[in-house]
């Protein structure tokens, strides 16, 4: 284990003593609703992709569930309190974007807004606007996906390159990313560029592996893909399955608000 990885160790702990109450949380909040499409864009990085997500369940969040980005693809059921227009089911969303409104947790675009909705009701809730909800961040589940990785356009084939996370399933957060040749023990370190973009500057010749940590409520624990998720000659835009997909559901209890 290198200097770096011990260092990222250090910082989970303190990061963890923090996140940790939070996670099977029910928090009482708001939401708004937002006609405007760009919900999907900007502070995650998914673009138009996003669109395509949970289909099409997909929200804004604040800073504090944006978390700098790490809290990018993160899973929440939402749940409205007006019992008159609102059904008790809720919707699970998807983070995919920041909104820093201050006034609410999340901006839901149409289609999860209104699945919060009674039959019927709909358009009295969009009307509303802004709902009194209750929420707490739940497991992604994707029956049909592997961890992905999509190669950023930014990246510069052979020694840059930029990969974002897609389909992390689980309730965990991604706090370090490693890289290595197939078969070579030099692992080196990716730095998160922004929510689930990572980057190497003078990465490995391919075909490369991946290994990452996540945390889901717990000390840190190493996810591998088993097997080359780059091929040697990776190209930008393209999709990798890594083969492996992950479940983890955080711990820890919630100590105040349940
Ligand atoms: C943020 O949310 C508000 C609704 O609360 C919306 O009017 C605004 O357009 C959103 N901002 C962005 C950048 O999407
Ligand atoms: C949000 O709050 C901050 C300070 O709390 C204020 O400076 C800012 O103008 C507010 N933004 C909006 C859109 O209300
Ligand atoms: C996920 O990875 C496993 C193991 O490599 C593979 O057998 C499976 O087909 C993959 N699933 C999908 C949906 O690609």
């Amino acid at each position: 284990m290198g200097g770096d990885t011990v260092f990222t160790f250090f910082l989970l702990f303190l990061f963890l003593s923090y996140a940790t109450a939070r996670d099977r949380c029910m928090h009482q909040s708001k939401a708004a609703y937002s006609s405007s499409s760009g919900l999907s864009v900007g502070a995650c990085g998914y673009g138009s992709m996003a669109l395509g997500f949970n289909g099409g369940y997909t929200a804004a969040g604040s800073s504090t569930l944006h978390r700098g980005g790490v809290g990018c693809g993160a899973c929440f059921q939402i749940r409205c309190k007006n019992t008159r227009v609102c059904s008790a089911e809720g919707v699970s969303v998807i983070l995919t974007d920041l909104n820093k409104s201050n006034h609410t947790d999340f901006v839901l675009g149409d289609p999860a807004f209104t699945a919060m909705a009674r039959n019927g009701k709909e358009q009295e809730l969009k009307k509303l606007g802004i709902l009194d909800v209750e929420y707490k961040r739940i497991p992604c589940e994707y029956k049909n996906r592997n961890l992905s990785v999509r190669v950023q356009e930014s990246s510069r084939s052979p020694s840059h390159l930029a990969i974002k996370f897609l389909y992390q399933g689980g309730q965990t957060d991604m706090v370090a990313v490693d890289v290595a040749q197939v078969g070579s023990p030099n692992w080196r370190f990716m730095r998160r560029d922004y929510g689930p973009v990572w980057s190497i500057s003078r990465a490995p010749v391919g075909p490369l592996q991946l290994r990452m940590v996540v945390t889901g409520g717990y000390g840190g624990r190493w996810v591998w893909a088993q097997k080359a998720v780059l091929p040697a000659e990776w190209t930008t835009g393209s999709v990798y399955d890594l083969g492996v997909q992950i479940t983890d559901i955080a711990r820890e209890g919630c100590r105040i608000e349940e």
